[in-house]
């Protein structure tokens, strides 16, 4: 694991940027994989900002609510298409359906596109228990794309964007931690106070399905950028 300190969030999110774009640059992107919450918004602010070519490359993205449609305003459909596809040419972009109606057919679905667009690089964020994507504590370290249901903790992070709390939703649709382990390259950004509990067991900690992170150590290309806070415990 290559560790990356920076000193807040933006410039985390350039140096992140930068992983990415030299990689684009040198023409080993054909897939990008991406995650939603508040983690990747200045990353995707600055991409947008920047002449980045990214019209032949496809994306896919680590999760989807379960019950949301891709026009809810809390979806991660929604999302990504108001802060980051209106904006930058893709060539093409997945996410899990929310609205499908037989779950077990959408993850097979969901792991046949990334079979066929193998993701070349990963951006992640990280839960405070330490989940990626939304792969709580207990996953399987050999779980591919399958519906969660979502902690209380996890619904408790979530509730600030939805506007009453029964408004989130139990479950979700969600890459397995094996397959965003088979991702040639994972940068894993992490900023804030409420991170440095996750990403103190994410580097330091023993490899375990109690902290899904740690699952990382096993990979041979991993880039954490975190701020001070998110790397005070460290
Ligand atoms: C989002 C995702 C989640 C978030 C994590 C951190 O697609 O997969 O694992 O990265 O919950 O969320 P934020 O960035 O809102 O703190």
């Amino acid at each position: 694991m290559q560790l990356i300190k920076v000193e807040d969030k933006l410039s985390g999110s350039k140096e992140g940027l930068k992983i990415i774009e030299s990689a684009i640059k040198a023409q080993k992107v054909s897939t990008l994989g991406l995650a939603t919450g508040s983690t990747p918004e200045t990353l995707y602010a600055e991409f947008i900002k920047s002449d980045i070519d990214t019209s032949e490359i496809t994306t896919v993205n680590l999760d989807e609510y379960v019950g949301l449609a891709a026009d809810d305003p809390n979806s991660y459909h929604y999302y990504m298409n108001d802060l980051l596809f209106s904006k930058k040419k893709f060539k093409e972009s997945y996410l899990p359906d929310g609205l499908a109606k037989d779950a077990e057919a959408e993850c097979n679905r969901y792991e046949a596109i990334l079979n066929e667009h193998p993701v070349d690089i990963q951006i992640l964020g990280i839960g405070t228990n330490g989940h990626i994507g939304f792969n709580e504590p207990g996953t399987s370290f050999d779980s591919l794309t399958h519906k969660v249901l979502l902690t209380e903790s996890t619904r408790e992070a979530n509730k600030i964007y939805f506007e009453k709390e029964e408004d989130v939703p139990t479950h979700a649709y969600s890459m397995g931690i094996k397959s965003i382990l088979n991702a040639k390259k994972i940068i894993l950004l992490a900023f804030g106070k409420s991170k440095a509990e996750a990403i103190k067991a994410t580097v330091n900690g023993p490899i375990t399905e109690d902290c899904p992170a740690s699952a990382l150590q096993n990979h041979p290309d991993v880039t954490i950028i975190v701020d001070n806070e998110a790397a005070s415990l460290l």
